[in-house]
């Protein structure tokens, strides 16, 4: 399992640099820098991965929620979506809906 704790560490990695950066910022962007390291710094994710950035916010809630309940199928998303409240899949929702 060295590949998937080198991922692991690589994500802890770009989680803090995230967090660091958006330190002093509102809540929203620092509870957005938890996505950054799969979906690209303020949701501008590379090819391949769905990007967040400029998706409208009731989208973004909607599937958050659906991966939280186990209503939409996923690899990972239903794990990361558990550790939210409605509240702050809403925060992060306008958030990622504001960036370009
Ligand atoms: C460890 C990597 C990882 C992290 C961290 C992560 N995601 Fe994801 N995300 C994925 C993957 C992989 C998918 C594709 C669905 C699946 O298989 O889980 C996805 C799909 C999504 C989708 C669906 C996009 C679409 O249009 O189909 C949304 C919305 C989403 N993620 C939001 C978030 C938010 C918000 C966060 C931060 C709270 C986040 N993700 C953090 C890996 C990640």
């Amino acid at each position: 399992m060295k590949t998937a704790s080198a991922i692991y560490v690589l994500g802890l990695l770009a989680f803090c640099a995230g967090t660091a950066h958006a330190a002093g910022n509102h809540g929203s962007r620092n509870l957005a820098a938890a996505c950054a390291a799969c979906h690209g710094t303020n949701g501008h994710s590379v090819p391949g991965m769905a990007a967040l950035a400029g998706q409208d916010k009731a989208y973004l809630t909607k599937v958050m929620l659906e991966f939280k309940t186990g209503k939409r199928p996923a690899t990972l998303m239903h794990q990361i979506a558990k550790g939210y409240s409605d509240d702050q899949i809403a925060q992060i929702s306008e958030f990622f809906s504001q960036q370009k």
